[in-house]
């Protein structure tokens, strides 16, 4: 993990300027707007710098590979929180890296134990879960609750599933920069103490 912020705000900045118009699935907002909306979500419901991080980047996998964006209307799941996970892990510990990489499984966690939840859901996000893997079965749940990050998954996809509001006016990313920093700090303290 490597601790130079400059290169990680460098980074998440060259990713945003070359992707972050293309479209969020077939929702209303661009891939950078939805994320923006994200984190700020987090931050107004206090969420700490990690999990604020966490939000802002969640769907940074999308931005990542080059399948298009209507990939899930052919069937084909990009299994971004992956991606996304893998690349965070570079200069973030697992209050970021973690609650990303089960965002998914977070929506097919609501799916099982919420009926109304995927009710709820909007018709792409609804279309993406069946490549998911549709509901968690009892077993998954199980081992979902018994996650340490599973509650800060939660949260960030309730975050997700609220930030597609077209007219929404929120702070661009250089407000986060210094959230980023913190997040990149600490895990590199984190890092230093588990040694
Ligand atoms: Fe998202």
């Amino acid at each position: 993990m490597a601790s130079d912020s400059a290169r990680v705000i460098g980074e998440i900045r060259r990713v945003f300027a070359e992707r972050g118009d293309s479209a969020y699935g077939g929702e209303a907002v661009s891939q950078q707007e939805h994320a923006l909306q994200a984190a700020h979500l987090a931050r107004i419901a206090g969420a700490d710098a990690g999990l604020t991080v966490a939000a802002l980047l969640h769907d940074v996998g999308h931005l990542l590979h080059d399948l298009p964006d209507d990939a899930p209307d052919d069937g084909v799941d990009d299994r971004h929180e992956r991606l996304a996970a893998s690349w965070l892990a570079r200069w973030f510990g697992a209050e970021v890296v973690e609650p990303v990489r089960l965002h998914v499984e977070a929506k097919r966690y609501l799916c099982a134990v919420d009926p109304s939840y995927e009710r709820r859901l909007s018709e792409p996000s609804r279309l993406s879960l069946k490549l998911q893997g549709g509901p968690m079965t009892e077993a998954e749940v199980e081992a979902f609750q018994s996650s340490p990050h599973h509650a800060a998954a939660l949260a960030l996809r309730g975050w997700d599933d609220e930030a597609k509001d077209p007219h929404a006016v929120v702070e661009g990313l250089d407000a986060y920069i210094p959230l980023i920093e913190e997040a990149n700090r600490s895990s590199c303290g984190d890092l230093r103490g588990e040694r």
